[in-house]
């Protein structure tokens, strides 16, 4: 086997990436019988949070950080649950770009653009070893983000019902094309668009329908026919989290999302 790697992104935030990326991992491992490893790509470290429920300081030193100034994620690998698995992150990652420019350059320089590389040979020792390697990027375009679209061979597009978002979805296709090298140097000519998922509903809101139906005429070779509403139980998992024992209504927090899920594979394989 060899893994499918799919970003989750947008320069915006709060547009729903963590709580996809989340539900997208736990879905492919316990639905689908996957094998996945979710990397978390956010100094945030809301991914880390939301899968291994326990203080993010506990990873210190231990994180996907590690794994880049060392060129291998292998050893700060994390069992979640059966079949699922993670790379943490913790406020320390902020400094990535700094040590891209410092002493990473030793490692990682910057002709030949090795510095936005970082990611993608650091996850090549893993890559025969899972279906899907999700990765979860922070709400703005810089090294982690190139580094995980460079490292992707799709990129899941996250679409917040926002005016902000719209733009933001504009201007991150540039981002995808100049990865891709449609202009510039190739990045990643493999990159592929996996779709724009609309997502945050309310279905409350005529505005938000609106623009829905806008982001749908704009890009409609590119969306997912699902649309993601927002709902109470999806919005309670970073408290309930993903245990069937005690999250009762776990279910209903991840069903609106298979729909969606089912196309992903459709498109990716
Ligand atoms: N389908 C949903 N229904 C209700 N609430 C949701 C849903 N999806 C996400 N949320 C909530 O919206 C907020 C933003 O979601 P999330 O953290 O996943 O976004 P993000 O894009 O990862 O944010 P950031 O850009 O900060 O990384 C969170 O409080 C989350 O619980
Ligand atoms: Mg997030």
């Amino acid at each position: 086997m060899t893994a499918r790697v799919i970003s989750l992104g947008i320069q915006k935030g709060g547009c729903g990436k963590t709580t996809t990326a989340g539900i997208l991992a736990y879905i492919l491992t316990k639905d689908y019988h996957n094998k996945v490893l979710v990397i978390d790509m956010d100094s945030q470290g809301n991914q880390t949070e939301y899968l291994a429920r326990c203080d993010i300081y506990e990873f210190d030193g231990k994180t996907v950080f590690e794994g880049l100034k060392m060129g291998d994620v292998r050893p700060f690998i994390v069992s979640i649950a059966p079949g699922l698995d993670l790379v943490p992150a913790t406020d320390l990652l902020a400094t990535f770009s700094y040590w891209l420019y410092h002493d990473g350059r030793s490692i990682y320089p910057e002709h030949e653009a090795m510095h936005l590389r970082a990611l993608q040979k650091s996850i090549e020792t893993v890559k025969d070893s899972y279906d899907y390697i999700i990765i979860d990027t922070p709400p703005h375009i810089g090294e982690q983000t190139l580094n995980a679209l460079v490292a992707s061979d799709y990129v899941v597009v996250m679409f917040e019902s926002s005016k902000f978002c719209l733009s933001a979805v504009e201007r991150f296709v540039e981002t995808i094309e100049f990865v891709q090298g449609m202009t510039g140097q190739k990045l990643n000519p493999k990159l592929k668009v996996a779709g724009i998922l609309r997502n945050l509903n309310d279905k409350r809101r005529t505005d938000m329908r609106d623009l829905i139906e806008l982001c749908g005429e704009q890009y409609p070779d590119w969306i997912f026919r699902s649309v993601i509403d927002r709902t109470a139980a999806t919005g309670r998992l970073a408290l309930t989290g993903f245990d069937e024992v005690e999250n009762k209504e776990l279910r209903k927090a991840v069903e609106p999302y298979q729909d969606f899920i089912k196309e992903l594979i459709e498109r990716v394989g």
